[in-house]
């Protein structure tokens, strides 16, 4: 068995730090081997960074089996300058993901035919270059054969190729897997039939996941089963299959659909190699922006608005000139108000729009996709509409983003809110427990009304970063109404679907994985059996318990995703995606193309059209690697500040443990940071936990260092030019995404050190009176924090027809009487009346929605009766921004004499 390294983080299987442990590894050779060279006693370290490099480096095509060995020949044979130099360069190399063609050529002595002409120049910045990427072989041949497969396979490159690969070869299908999960530059895999199993590397983790959870067992290997554990992985690989056996057969295979195209082995070489390009040529189109960039070089004249277009309203102008020379050329040119000539139509798409926005569809696993330009505010008043009529009831979260409940007015949805769990040390809420979402559901359809009930309406991951357990969620909802909506608006978690850690999390994961359930035959036999051991009519209680199964028979699976692009990925802010997987869209396709009229602008920004596309491509061909290195940047800081002696003393980042109730983690799966936590572990929470916590996501806990979130974010702002996301009473945000580096992280973490040596300075000088204040002031942050007001109940008057058990409520006649001036009232925060009419009424009935922000959810809604705990937050709140809420006037409410007679004496639904 191969040596593996002695540190955990360097193990084969802890890939999360993978890449950076990598330039790391080959950083630390590199000093161990210019000591020896230097005569100094660096050999032994060499040797144990290239013992852990070995099998790392058996993953990925440079610098390569050959030329690792050519290197370890060098250690042995004891020449240490040559040594030292060839680590110099492969560590350059790496580091700079530069590996060019003389640069890297290594020991060119032995190894020049190798690397002559094979390696392209990566960011060069000399020369024109083709994109790079790598295939990974699987194959059966003895190992000696391999580097003159390598060999072959590099004699079909032709100068007509738009990429340039290096092949990976591989001996096992544990060793296969590996190097997909490890190597984000692998874009393509090659695999034979009759490969073995095993490793002959100890990979125990990875086994663990493969054998348990994944279920690839050894006996049930074989390339399409491979194939298909792949695509498990990272969905956005092209897999080839070749065999010298029955291939007609194994093209009928129906996991055949897995593998791009199955080849008989050997004789279609060729092929093969144009196979492989074309499939990356398939994720590297992009209609839209092609066209737009072929648009801007056309001279074309314009009749029509939009002077901005071609630029010369701004380039000649006196006046507005900088502004041309700021933003360039190409703006000019590539905007138009056009729709024909080579451009499209965002809102009714025949051309290149639509072709691009199938490309997302394929990319991000939906059968439809919609690209919006208004952000996802838009895209979710858009799906509301789009499937809600007036009087349907929608169950949604009452901490969701303003544009569901704007949504609910404007269609005429009722909503029934459910409450997400609180987090109040911290002025947060966590998401909504299962539970009470099924509760709501089973007291719909105790009282007979589980017919008006239209969608769930959930925001997945919230700001803080909680995911649902998504497949779950929608299955049990499914088992008590099968039609039942869902719309998962993950506005912050669009890159999710890059990254096996996140995506069954997402709507449509969970959504593919339900379908692929659903045509199991096992699930009508799983079905039946849970109907027959619940009887005739289990108890509410039961039905809460247990894990219910849905009717497959039955199921209409109907899930709608909403994603800013912008948030996540490579897009121009605003840029969103409605992504669409619905069996019954063709009965509402004409709606859902209505409410895109309503929305959408007429003048959509072409740029923006051109970046969500672009979006697309990228995360096609480098997603898994950005967001494996998010993710990896994330957890990097998270230890830091848990570790570093200065900083951990003032903050803290919220585990998994801090942010989900352990009721809701019930694999046991502490934390990230967790001592012996695994990726295994990590799956096993991911796989089985109700809520999951996206690592991404980081709660800074400033509290415990004197300052409120507000503050402290605008100190990170105006002092150190870091820019945050939201903020709580103690908390603020940090979010990593796939443009981070680590020179990032070294600069947060530089700032938080100076942050804590400057508190530390100023509690010395200060003395006893200094730490007093502090103590004062944390413990202000930290404990006196006020209750979270849930949401109270709708006045009778917006109450309808509805039930007894369940709290929906007629939103949009409520929001439309504050037009009448009339039929309102203000009353200030503090005037006694207020205590008055909670005690004795009439009810306080509110005729809009008040938004603090922080936290940034409705704490009352039109038509909803104001209670205690709603005015006591209020009076609490220290935040200066109040969307509908005027300090000077106080409470907006819907007079008592407007509101038809109708008491206020409903109690809550319990
Ligand atoms: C959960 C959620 N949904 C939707 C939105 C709106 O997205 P956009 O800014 O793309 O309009 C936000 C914005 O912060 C959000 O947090």
């Amino acid at each position: 068995m191969a040596r593996v390294a002695n540190k955990s983080a360097q193990r084969m299987d802890s890939f999360f730090a993978m890449q950076s442990s990598r330039s790391d590894l080959w950083r630390d050779a590199l000093t161990a081997a210019q000591r020896w060279a230097s005569g100094q006693d660096g050999r032994p370290a060499l040797e144990e960074s290239i013992a852990n490099l070995n099998i790392l480096e058996e993953f990925h095509a440079y610098p390569g089996v050959r030329l690792m060995g050519s290197l370890r020949e060098k250690i042995m044979a004891g020449n240490a300058a040559v040594a030292a130099d060839m680590i110099k360069r492969f560590s350059d190399a790496i580091l700079a993901g530069a590996y060019s063609s003389q640069a890297d050529r290594g020991d060119a002595e032995d190894d020049g035919d190798v690397l002559q002409d094979v390696l392209p120049t990566v960011i060069s910045g000399r020369e024109a270059r083709r994109p790079y990427f790598e295939v990974l072989m699987v194959s059966p041949q003895p190992a000696s054969r391999w580097p003159a497969i390598c060999t072959e396979m590099r004699r079909l490159r032709r100068v007509e190729d738009s990429f340039v690969y290096e092949p990976v070869i591989v001996g096992s299908f544990e060793d296969a897997a590996c190097a997909a999960i490890i190597n984000p530059k692998i874009l393509a895999v090659i695999v034979a039939e009759g490969v073995p199993f095993r490793s002959k590397h100890d990979a125990p983790i990875l086994r663990r996941i493969l054998d348990d959870t994944i279920g690839l067992l050894p006996s049930s290997a074989s390339a399409l089963k491979l194939a298909s554990t792949l695509k498990g992985v990272r969905p956005e690989l092209d897999i080839y299959v070749t065999t010298d056996r029955d291939v007609e057969r194994l093209a009928s295979d129906p996991a055949a659909a897995s593998a791009r195209r199955i080849f008989y082995a050997v004789e279609e070489l060729l092929e093969l190699h144009l196979a492989v390009l074309e499939g990356i040529q398939a994720r590297f189109d992009t209609p839209f922006f092609d066209n737009l960039k072929k648009y801007a070089q056309r001279p074309i004249g314009t009749f029509h608005a939009l002077p901005i277009a071609r630029g010369k309203s701004v380039l000649r102008s006196e006046w507005i000139r900088d502004m041309g020379e700021f933003y360039g050329l190409n703006l000019f040119l590539a905007e138009s108000s056009a729709t024909t000539g080579g451009l499209d139509s965002l809102l009714e798409p025949t051309g290149n729009i639509k072709k691009s926005q199938e490309m997302a569809a394929r990319a991000f696993g939906a059968d439809h996709v919609f690209f919006v330009t208004n952000g996802t505010s838009t895209s979710n008043k858009m799906v509301v509409q789009a499937l809600v009529a007036p009087g349907d009831i929608v169950i949604v979260d009452r901490n969701c983003h303003k544009s569901h409940h704007y949504g609910l007015v404007l269609g005429g949805g009722q909503p029934l809110y459910v409450e997400a769990f609180p987090l109040t040390q911290y002025s947060m809420y966590g998401a909504v427990p299962l539970q009470a979402i099924k509760k709501a559901l089973l007291n719909l359809r105790e009282e007979g009304r589980l017919d008006r009930v239209r969608m769930l309406d959930l925001t997945n991951c919230t700001f803080d970063g909680h995911m649902y357990n998504t497949r779950r969620v929608m299955e049990e909802c499914l088992a008590i109404k099968p039609d039942l909506i869902f719309l998962w608006d993950e506005a912050w978690s669009g890159f999710a679907r890059w990254s096996p850690f996140l995506r069954p999390r997402t709507g449509m994961g969970a959504a593919a994985a339900i379908e692929e359930w659903l045509l199991d035959p096992a699930s009508v036999t799983a079905y039946e059996k849970q109907q027959k051991d619940f009887g005739p009519k289990p108890s509410m209680q039961k039905l809460l318990a247990t894990r219910l199964i849905p009717d497959p028979r039955k199921v209409r699976l109907r899930v709608y995703q909403t994603n800013s692009t912008h948030k996540s990925m490579s897009a121009i802010r605003q840029g969103s995606m409605v992504l669409v997987k619905d069996v019954d869209f063709g009965s509402v396709e004409s709606q859902f193309h209505e409410a895109v009229f309503t929305h959408a602008s007429t003048s959509p920004n072409q740029q923006l059209i051109a970046s969500l596309d672009v979006a697309r491509r990228q995360m096609e061909l480098e997603g898994y690697g950005l967001v494996m290195n998010a993710i990896s940047i994330a957890l990097k800081i998270r230890t830091i500040v848990s570790s570093h002696p200065v900083i951990s003393k003032y903050f803290r980042i919220l585990g998994a443990n801090d942010l989900i109730p352990d009721a809701f983690r019930q694999s046991g799966f502490v934390d990230y940071l967790e001592p012996g936590a695994s990726w295994a572990d990590v799956v096993k929470s991911m796989r089985e936990d109700e809520f999951y916590l996206d690592p991404t996501r980081m709660t800074l806990v400033c509290g415990t260092a004197g300052f409120d979130g507000t503050q402290f974010k605008g100190l990170l702002a105006s002092r150190f030019n870091i820019q945050v996301n939201k903020t709580s009473r103690n908390s603020v945000l940090l979010q990593s995404n796939i443009n981070n580096t680590r020179s990032d992280v070294a600069h947060l973490v530089r700032v938080l050190v100076e942050i804590c040596v400057e508190i530390e300075e100023r509690l010395k000088s200060g003395g006893d009176g200094a730490r007093k204040i502090f103590e004062a002031r944390t413990k202000s942050l930290m404990t006196d924090v006020p209750d979270l007001p849930n949401f109270s109940r709708f006045h009778d008057a917006f109450r309808g027809n509805a039930g007894k058990l369940t709290n929906e409520g007629d939103m949009r006649t409520a929001f439309f009487m504050a037009y009448d001036a009339k039929a309102c009232e203000y009353l200030p925060l503090n005037d006694p009346d207020v205590n008055r009419r909670l005690e004795k009424g009439p009810a306080l009935v509110s005729a809009n929605f008040v938004i603090p922000y922080p936290p940034g959810f409705p704490i009352m809604v039109p038509g909803q009766v104001l209670t205690r705990d709603t005015i006591d937050f209020m009076r609490k709140l220290d935040v200066k921004e109040i969307h509908g809420y005027e300090a000077l006037k106080g409470l907006k409410l819907i007079r008592p004499d407007k509101l038809g007679g109708k008491s206020a004496t409903t109690k809550r639904a319990k």
